[in-house]
């Protein structure tokens, strides 16, 4: 266990339009006669991580954790080829800095990953998401390299510049920052990343990104929207939970619910069976959705669906569909073992 050296806060969420013009009018309050400038930017769902250099070196990893203490997992991060060992950062003055980011999988590796472990017999992860926080903790390094992780980062949460050295200019602002650290060869959403004058045209940022998610190689499941000065951002500070600086807008979510009516079961090619639930037509994210996976017999009995059950359906991007889990407190007891 290690302390992290800023705590590691989590966002307040947005939900539409409305919520980001109030949050951009609490802003230029807070802000007073000066213009406000906003960065947007993915919101990526994998494992957070805090990553610390050290004169140019990579030094430490670690997970979120409570936010306040996170997990040492520098072992494991150094098998991310997108993660720098190194990086010419002592050229800048700068001696030590403290990056967050995301730890992510590609959609593809993760699919591919899933197939791996249904052809061995075994339950598939749920989500992206699992996968990389499951992968940050194996204790086998080989292992996490052959998994194929990929890393975003997306902030420098501090840094302490070498004596008598020059800030460089470009850690004035978020934006700067991050393109900063692009030219030094990290991972930032350099492409993606975005800055506006009014919330108008955030807003309609979000909209058209939120029609693009399943183009993206990583799952998103919103943007990140935050005030671009640094010294702004100080000034507006933070809640007990959140920085008043930035926001989440959350992409609407892509679960329903639908009925389980029966379940099928598939014979493969070397004859391994493959439970398939037929559930009542359902629409996620633009698409109809009548069949859902089981993929073998534990999924079945760790998640104790029941025919009749009102199940929790979710289509994430191009992942296929996954029944999360079955809404028990709707029981009527009429329900039927599989
Ligand atoms: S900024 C103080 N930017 O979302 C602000 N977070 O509740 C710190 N996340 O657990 C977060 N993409 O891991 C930020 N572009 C992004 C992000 C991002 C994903 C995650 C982060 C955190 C959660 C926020």
């Amino acid at each position: 266990t290690v302390s992290h050296l800023v705590p590691m806060l989590s966002l307040d969420n947005t939900y539409n339009a409305d919520d980001l013009t109030d949050w951009d009018r609490k802003c230029r309050e807070l802000a007073g006669s000066e213009e406000v400038e906003y960065c947007v930017e993915p919101k990526y769902d994998g494992a957070s991580i805090s990553l610390i250099y050290d004169n140019g070196s990579l030094a430490r990893g670690a997970t979120r954790g409570d936010g306040v203490m996170g997990e040492e997992v520098t072992a494991n991060i150094r098998q991310i080829k997108a993660i720098p060992l190194s990086a010419g950062l002592m050229a800048q003055g700068v001696i030590q800095v403290e990056i967050r980011g995301e730890i992510v999988i590609h959609k593809k590796v993760f699919e591919a990953y899933n197939a791996k472990r249904i052809a061995e017999g075994l339950s598939p992860l749920a989500n992206p998401r699992n996968a990389a926080s499951g992968t940050l903790r194996i204790l086998d390094p080989m292992e996490v390299k052959k998994r194929g992780l990929n890393a975003i980062l997306y902030q420098i949460s501090d840094y302490t510049l070498a004596t008598g050295a020059e800030r460089p200019k470009e850690l004035a602002t978020h934006y700067g920052s991050l393109q900063w650290l692009y030219n030094l060869g990290f991972p930032t959403p350099a492409r993606e990343m975005k800055v506006f004058k009014h919330i108008d045209d955030v807003i309609a940022y979000c909209h058209t990104f939120e029609e693009q998610r399943d183009s993206l190689p990583f799952e998103v499941d919103g943007l990140v929207i935050k005030v671009n000065d640094f010294a702004m951002q100080d000034r507006l500070g933070m809640t007990s939970h959140h920085p008043r600086w930035a926001v989440a807008y959350k992409f609407k979510a892509r679960q329903a619910t639908s009925k389980l009516r029966r379940v099928e079961f598939q014979v493969g090619r070397v004859g391994a069976i493959t439970p398939v639930a037929k559930i009542d037509p359902v629409h996620i994210g633009g698409v109809t959705v009548t069949s859902v996976s089981l993929f073998n017999e534990d999924v079945v009995r760790e998640k104790d669906l029941r025919i009749g059950d009102t199940v929790l359906v979710e289509r994430a991007g191009d992942v296929i569909p996954y029944i999360v889990k079955p809404l028990t407190e709707l029981r009527n007891g009429e329900e039927e073992e599989i």
